[in-house]
């Protein structure tokens, strides 16, 4: 690979550490300035590309058979990552490889793999309160998701509404760079519809599962 373009980082990074500090504090963390603005816009750039070329199909709803896409539950289109396909995209996975690092150093979580996927909300689309982990797997500890928007606007609306402890709501907007980082299994959220079309990354850091044992 092209060292120069790597983007692995060292677990002891601040920025990571901090993330760390606060999923074990609080259970989330938000980092306004985590993308470089280059890969921000070669990820944006790869993310309309294969939209356009039709490989983002609609997002559908929970899981195996009962899988299905329902426009009123959310209306993003999505495609799921895979590493060796474009060079953006394996920087961004590096990078998400050291916070992985990062969090199975700092909280003993015993992550063993990240899963993510482009997500593609055109305007209108929304994605009703949910919580990431499924009811019948429990794989999923942690989710990231990170923005590619460039002069996002709070009037383009677009928000993550966070649902916090204490009945406190928190908005996130999706700003070109931003990460958002929280406990996947206790932190209800929703996407708010936008004006404009609304580009991220979103992934989730997943731990071994109970499955039984092979005999
Ligand atoms: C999701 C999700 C949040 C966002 O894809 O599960 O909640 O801000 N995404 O895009
Ligand atoms: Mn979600």
């Amino acid at each position: 690979m092209d060292t120069m373009r790597a983007m692995r980082i060292s677990p002891d990074h601040p920025l990571l550490l901090r993330i760390v500090d606060d999923l074990a504090e609080r259970g989330w963390s938000q980092q306004n300035i985590f993308l470089p603005d280059t890969l921000t816009r070669e990820l944006a750039l790869e993310c309309r590309t294969r939209a356009v070329q039709g490989e983002l199909a609609p997002a559908a709803v929970g899981r195996g058979p009962a899988q299905e896409v329902r426009e009123g539950i959310r209306g993003d289109h999505i495609q799921w990552l895979e590493a060796g396909q474009a060079e953006p995209c394996d920087r961004y996975l590096d990078l998400m490889e050291s916070l992985r690092q990062a969090l199975n150093r700092g909280l003993f979580l015993g992550l063993e793999d990240y899963e993510s996927h482009f997500a593609l909300y055109p305007p209108g689309a929304f994605y009703l309160k949910h919580v990431d982990r499924f009811r019948d797997d429990d794989k999923r500890m942690v989710s990231a998701v990170v923005y590619l928007n460039d002069g996002w606007l709070p009037e383009h609306g677009g928000q993550l509404r966070m649902y916090l402890k204490g009945g406190v709501e928190y908005d996130v907007q999706p700003t070109g760079g931003c990460l958002v980082v929280f406990l996947s299994g206790d932190m209800p959220h929703e996407v708010m519809p936008s004006t404009r079309e609304r580009l991220s990354l979103t992934g989730w850091f997943r731990r071994r599962g109970n499955e039984p044992f092979e005999l």
